[in-house]
């Protein structure tokens, strides 16, 4: 499999710049364009739990280089979480048919690119993509399902430590990709912290027309949702 998910959040980058990964992309092909972004961080406490449900809208009927969706996760110089629904011009690897987009959960980081099971996913789909901080404070478990008949589509587990301070979307168009032909909703995003910091929903931000509703928190700063964010096409 070709890897290119990759310079880890510069969307998040451009708007926060802790999170630079630095790191060289496996093929070196390089991020050619970004689409719009919703991101968060740093946060003063530890990142311990994340989800969110992507509702992606249909993957582009033809695809001329390679179209990434990803909510991500990283302290900026260590692993990026980031599970992929992605695009390529023959997306039959993972079982699509045209219109769908495949499925991953993927790790970035020093090693390249490390990735679970793939499954098709359909425009309308309600995906449910949640990180998850074991006992041990080092493996992340990320675990993807049909948030509708909690199906498994993927899941992907490995030890990326305990520091993870930024979370946010990607849309990632890499090769002269065909970009994203319908919006993109996250719903229902919660990042549960370590410990409470009020600071938090301050560091949000948004790139290229993304737009959120409905940022609130709870325990005094430890948990923070956002009911919806809104990735418009590219
Ligand atoms: C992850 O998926 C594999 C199949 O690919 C399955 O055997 C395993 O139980 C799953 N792990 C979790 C935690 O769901
Ligand atoms: C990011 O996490 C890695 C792995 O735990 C750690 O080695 C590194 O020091 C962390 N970086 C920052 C800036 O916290
Ligand atoms: C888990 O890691 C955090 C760093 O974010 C540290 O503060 C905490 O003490 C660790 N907990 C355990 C049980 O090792």
């Amino acid at each position: 499999m070709q890897l290119i998910t990759a310079l880890a959040i510069a969307p998040i980058l451009a708007t926060a710049s802790f999170l630079s990964s630095g790191k060289s992309i496996k093929n070196s092909k390089r991020a050619d364009t970004w689409g719009g972004s919703v991101s968060l961080g740093p946060t003063q406490s530890t990142i311990v739990h994340a989800v969110t449900t992507i509702i992606p809208g249909d993957a582009p009927s033809s695809q001329n280089g390679e179209l990434f969706l990803w909510p991500g996760m990283s302290n900026g110089t260590g692993d990026l979480i980031q599970t992929t629904l992605e695009s390529w011009s023959d997306n039959s690897w993972c079982g699509a048919t045209t219109g769908q987009w495949c499925v991953r959960a993927s790790v970035f980081g020093s090693f390249g690119q490390l990735d679970g099971t793939p499954s098709p996913v359909s425009g309308s789909e309600k995906v449910k993509i949640e990180y998850i901080l074991e006992d041990d404070n080092e493996t992340w478990t990320q675990l993807v399902t049909n948030a509708d008949t909690g199906v498994q589509l993927s899941n992907y587990s490995l030890a990326s430590g305990p520091y993870m301070t930024g979370y946010g979307t990607g849309t990632e168009c890499d090769d002269s990709c065909t970009g994203t032909i319908a919006a993109q909703q996250y719903v229902d995003t919660t990042i549960t912290l370590a410990d409470a910091d009020t600071t938090f929903g301050g560091t949000i931000a948004t790139a290229v027309g993304a737009s959120y509703t409905g940022l609130s928190s709870s325990q005094d700063g430890k948990i923070w949702t956002i009911d919806t964010i809104n990735i418009p096409a590219m």
